[in-house]
């Protein structure tokens, strides 16, 4: 496995960096951010397994996304895990404002390929920003099992944004993949600017 640590954050070429004040917001309801992370992590499985049944064909890419998609719910277990430990209650899942943005931003017209190739870029843009938010935790907040904890999940979640923008890169066959990605940074980082407020993963 590719072992990338981002220590430097313009690798994952984000626009604008959470303030870390949102980290003391987080830790301020660990039980709330954690049913989140949770749901978050649930989701990101799902996005694998669901392009993996859209884009069987590739054998590389069912390979890596079955692996992804393993790696997603055992984050989710040990979230789970974590909330079982600390008397806390996984809540219902929780809406994800920042997620379905980016999702009205995916091409979904043309041709199949560029419907491939955006959903590809859409899921690495969750993995960047999700990481980042996992290094802003794990630097911030008190609790050092968690702060830990959010160290392994930022490492785990930047291997998962070079895979999703690597398989971009392979599969292209009429998208402009650098511009393409491009053009999701700016947008997220405009998009970005209205978060930070709130104690979820994306809030
Ligand atoms: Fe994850
Ligand atoms: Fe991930």
């Amino acid at each position: 496995m590719c072992k990338f640590v981002p220590n430097d954050f313009t690798m994952l070429g984000l626009k604008l960096l959470t303030d870390p004040r949102w980290a003391n917001i987080a830790e301020s309801n660990l039980e709330e951010i954690l049913t989140d992370h949770a749901w978050c992590e649930q989701k990101a499985a799902t996005n694998a397994i669901s392009l993996i049944t859209q884009n069987s064909e590739h054998p590389d890419l069912v390979h890596e996304l079955t692996a992804i998609a393993i790696e997603e719910m055992q984050h989710f277990q040990l979230v789970i895990d974590i909330i079982k430990r600390r008397g806390y209650a996984l809540g219902r899942e929780r809406k994800d404002d920042y997620v379905n943005q980016l999702m009205k931003f995916m091409k979904k017209d043309g041709s199949r390929n560029t419907a491939f190739i955006d959903r590809l870029l859409f899921a690495a843009m969750i993995e960047a920003r999700s990481c980042e938010r996992f290094r802003v935790l794990s630097q911030n907040i008190n609790d050092k099992e968690l702060a830990r904890f959010y160290y392994d999940l930022m490492v785990s979640e930047a291997n998962h944004y070079t895979t999703f923008l690597n398989f971009a890169r392979r599969y292209t066959i009429d998208v402009d993949v650098e511009r393409r990605w491009k053009e999701w940074l700016e947008f997220e980082g405009k998009l970005i600017q209205s978060y930070g407020k709130t104690e979820h993963i994306h809030g």
